[in-house]
């Protein structure tokens, strides 16, 4: 596969990104850690080099996997390998923001001792926290850099104002965000401010969470943290069949399945370096890597879009 320089950072990522969040039981169960391990090995074979992980999935259950993966030779510096900090979850059950300096230099140690390796690639902000200011979390992030426990630094969910706030204090390369066929917000401010800064984008749920593959019927029970969304609600996945419908010719004329369509209308916005995929089984990235072979022609990107923000409006019930 292709890969793609993140950034104004030298790390050299793969366009589609192996998510670790599934490791997190209280959002996705207990996901079978045998056929997750084999996806985490099979994954440089197939190209991925780009791992996403974050402490708080499953609160440090994530990175141990992967850290105990990292016995195997040579198997880490297979990877570009992200992390995140934010929870504070320390205290047991109860889990808050926490930014402040101290937690930020305990929290990647904690992430280095878990992962077990001796430097984070990308360490990434995982969610706005408007109780530390930005002076104190760049001030922390800045000392990891020049302990050589951190590469480069990158924020997830920050908004357009909320990036201005961090890049004038540190040197940002990248933002995560929530991108797919039913998750455009971040199209208006935040992708255009992402290319005209020369910030990476590495896009979170390009799947929708699994809906926009086309596997999950309505009614149909996941036994996961899904079947609380609203989205996956019978009445909404019903709703939304119309606009997958209309997706799976174009998708077809492509040579793709649904899974792979959606992936490759994310990767084929200008902004975007890279679609991280929540991986289960190697199975979902198997055939997934196709989907970044070449980018979608614009009409057949803009058809695709129209149809699904049609089915998300039926979906949701807004007004036409
Ligand atoms: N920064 C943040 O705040 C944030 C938030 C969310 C996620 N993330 C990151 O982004 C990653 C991906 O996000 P996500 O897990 O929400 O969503 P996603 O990638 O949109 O969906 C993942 C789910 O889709 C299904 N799937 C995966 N590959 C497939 C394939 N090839 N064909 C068919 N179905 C497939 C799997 O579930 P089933 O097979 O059970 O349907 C999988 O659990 C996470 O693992 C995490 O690393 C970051």
């Amino acid at each position: 596969m292709r890969g793609i320089q993140l950034g104004t950072s030298d790390l050299k990522i793969s366009r589609i990104g192996f998510g670790c969040w599934q490791l997190s039981p209280q959002f996705w169960g207990n996901v079978p850690l045998d056929a997750w391990r084999a996806a985490v090995r099979r994954a440089p074979e197939l190209g991925i080099n780009f791992l996403d992980t974050a402490d708080a999935y499953g609160d440090g259950h994530a990175e141990m996997e992967l850290g105990k993966l990292f016995a195997d030779k040579g198997l880490r510096e297979r990877f570009v390998l992200a992390t995140k900090f934010y929870w504070n979850f320390d205290e047991g059950s109860f889990r808050f923001p926490d930014t402040r300096r101290e937690r930020i230099l305990r929290a990647c140690e904690n992430s280095l001792r878990r992962l077990r390796t001796d430097r984070i690639d990308l360490y990434q902000v995982h969610a706005w926290d408007p109780l530390t200011r930005a002076e104190e979390v760049a001030e922390a992030c800045r000392q990891l850099q020049r302990e050589g426990k951190v590469r480069w630094l990158g924020v997830s969910n920050f908004n357009v104002e909320q990036m201005d706030l961090y890049r004038g204090r540190m040197d940002l390369v990248s933002l995560q965000p929530s991108y797919s066929l039913l998750s455009r917000e971040v199209e208006a401010r935040e992708l255009p401010y992402c290319l005209t800064h020369r910030l990476g984008v590495l896009a979170y749920s390009p799947l929708s969470r699994g809906l926009l593959a086309g596997t999950h019927l309505p009614g149909a029970k996941l036994g996961d943290s899904r079947d609380e969304h609203p989205m996956f609600s019978e009445k909404a996945l019903t709703r939304l069949q119309a606009g997958l419908a209309e997706l799976r010719p174009l998708a077809e004329a492509e040579g793709l399945n649904l899974a792979q369509f959606a992936v490759r209308w994310v990767l084929s916005h200008p902004a975007l370096s890279c679609a991280i995929v929540g991986v289960k089984k190697p199975e979902h990235i198997e055939g997934i890597v196709k989907a970044a072979e070449r980018t979608l022609p614009p009409p057949v990107w803009h058809q695709a879009a129209r149809a699904m923000a049609t089915a998300k409006r039926e979906a949701c019930g807004e007004p036409k």
